[in-house]
């Protein structure tokens, strides 16, 4: 697109003789990861300016600037960066739907966990179908989905979007942008239940996913899950047809004689309406099951046999990081480096792969803060802690983390108290687990660099900001210590 057109659809103004410059890529944030011809979005953000990063999107190849004020290259100056960003992202989508030739499927994700993971194994199966893009990473926002949605190219058909929400409305604003012909809720946790206040608002905030979906006779599907109850309430909010995935025996697409192989790892007989394949994951963890049956849905409605969605359920690996990343060191320790982030759930279904994971090998858990729990932080940190110790786990080794260095922060803006470990250390030494509390990762790396012996499996599970996932990257042999606050 030229400036001129981009300036029409965002209700822009060029600036400093862009007019017929022309955009080829696809828009980014990050100056560090220019795409070469693309449109740069200069954002204003709470500790940096994307406004004092042009020269270097520039230097990187950036055809232009999509900004706030002039800045002195070609640019479209708008008033709000971020909606002229959805505004353009919705104009490419209806540009794609408007070519002839055969379309592209929409899907959106959304659910308390296991987004991402379920938007990798719905990509993977897709991708041998046709050009598939789906989210990168975690980009799940306001900001990210736009982005992902630039990715797309004229024979791009399937998009696969990661939906977060984080307050009421949030879905909603991403349907519009983007509107899905599938829409898949995986649960309703705890997680962001700070910002939501109660379920009732998680369920209704997520919800919004399905009310945005197409009628059934218009091909639109909600994918639901079966086993939760939450979730279920949803059915009368969509026009879609309404396929529920779990181990339920309400459930279409569903999965029996679930069980984990030494390395954590389920396998199942997944059961649909077309028959019944056996699956063995290579995802670690129980929990996995659940997106995969989400996925296997997804699939199914886009037209893939039951002999395919096996194949691509039991070849799928995982494609993002800290997730259940295992790494076998060479001196017989292994790392399980899951603290890309966490909330009661995620934590809950990390303990338990790692029990069965290490069967008769000492077990030993990381823990850090959940943040975002609101009232709720303290009974759920507590609740880990026991539950560690009911487990079985033989060492809980909290890091407090994020009170510390530019980190604190989330505790000024109110997501955490620092107390997080403290709570958790306390409900696992109730529960008769013996526990090491420590400050931050370099008194933990410390301490377990003296502590670990051939044979330990280590499990690093915390939120994002508590910064346990470089621990774990360094415990694994994949990075060194950087000497920041964490
Ligand atoms: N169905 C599930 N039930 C419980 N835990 C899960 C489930 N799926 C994934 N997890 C765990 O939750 C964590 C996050 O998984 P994932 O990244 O897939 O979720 P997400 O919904 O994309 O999270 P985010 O809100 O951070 O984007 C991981 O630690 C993973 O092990
Ligand atoms: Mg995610």
């Amino acid at each position: 697109m030229t400036l001129r057109e981009i300036a029409d659809v965002v209700s822009g103004t060029v600036h400093d003789g862009g007019d017929d410059v022309v955009v080829k890529a696809p828009a980014f944030v990050d100056s560090r990861k220019a795409s070469a011809g693309g449109l740069f979005v200069a954002l204003p953000g709470e500790r940096v300016d994307g406004h004092d990063y042009v020269s270097a999107a520039m230097a990187g190849g950036a055809a232009a600037v999509l900004a706030q004020r002039p800045v002195g290259v070609p640019a479209v100056v708008v008033e709000d960066g971020a909606s002229a960003l959805g505004l353009l992202a919705r104009h490419v989508i209806a540009r794609r739907a408007a070519l002839p030739g055969p379309g592209m499927t929409l899907i959106g994700i959304t659910g308390s966990v296991g987004k991402t993971t379920t938007k990798d194994l719905i990509a993977h199966m897709l991708g041998g179908r046709g050009a598939t893009v789906a989210t990168p990473g975690n980009f799940n926002n306001e900001i990210g989905l736009p982005l992902t949605v630039s990715l797309i190219e004229d024979d791009t058909r399937f998009l696969i979007l990661e939906m977060g929400a984080r307050f009421i409305g949030d879905i909603t604003y991403l349907t519009e942008i983007a509107p899905p012909l599938i829409g898949v809720v995986t649960n309703i946790g705890s997680a962001h239940l700070g910002d939501f206040g109660s379920y009732e608002n998680t369920t209704k905030a997520k919800g919004e996913l399905v009310e945005a979906l197409p009628t059934d006779a218009e091909g639109g599907l909600a994918v639901l899950n079966a086993d939760d109850a939450r979730v279920l309430t949803m059915r009368p909010r969509t026009q879609a047809a309404v396929a529920l995935s779990g181990l339920s025996q309400d459930a279409d697409i569903r999965a029996s004689d679930v069980a984990l192989d030494s390395r954590g790892r389920a396998h199942f007989t997944l059961h649909t309406p077309e028959g019944s394949a056996p699956v063995q994951l290579l995802l670690t963890g129980e929990h996995q099951v659940a997106n995969a049956l989400a996925a296997a849905a997804v699939v199914r409605h886009v037209g893939l046999s039951i002999a395919e969605i096996a194949a691509g359920l039991s070849s799928a690996t995982a494609s993002s990081r800290g997730r259940l990343e295992i790494t076998d060191r060479p001196d017989g320790v292994t790392i399980v480096n899951d603290a890309y982030n966490a909330n009661p759930n995620s934590t809950r279904a990390a303990l338990k792969a790692l029990i069965a994971m290490a069967s008769e090998r000492r077990k030993i858990a990381v823990l850090g803060g959940m943040l975002g729990l609101g009232d709720q932080a303290e009974p759920e940190h507590r609740a880990i802690g026991a539950l560690a110790g009911e487990l079985g786990i033989d060492i809980v080794l909290t890091v407090d983390g994020f009170r510390v260095g530019e980190d604190a922060q989330w505790i000024a803006d109110g997501f955490g108290t620092g107390d997080e470990a403290r709570w958790i250390a306390e409900g696992a030494r109730e529960a008769g687990a013996q526990v090491i509390t420590t400050v931050d990762n370099a008194e933990a790396r410390v301490l377990l660099d003296d502590l670990l012996r051939g044979g330990d499996v280590v499990l690093l599970k915390a939120s994002q900001p508590t910064g346990l996932q470089p621990l774990g990257e360094q415990l694994a042999g994949q990075s060194e210590a950087t000497g920041a606050a964490h």
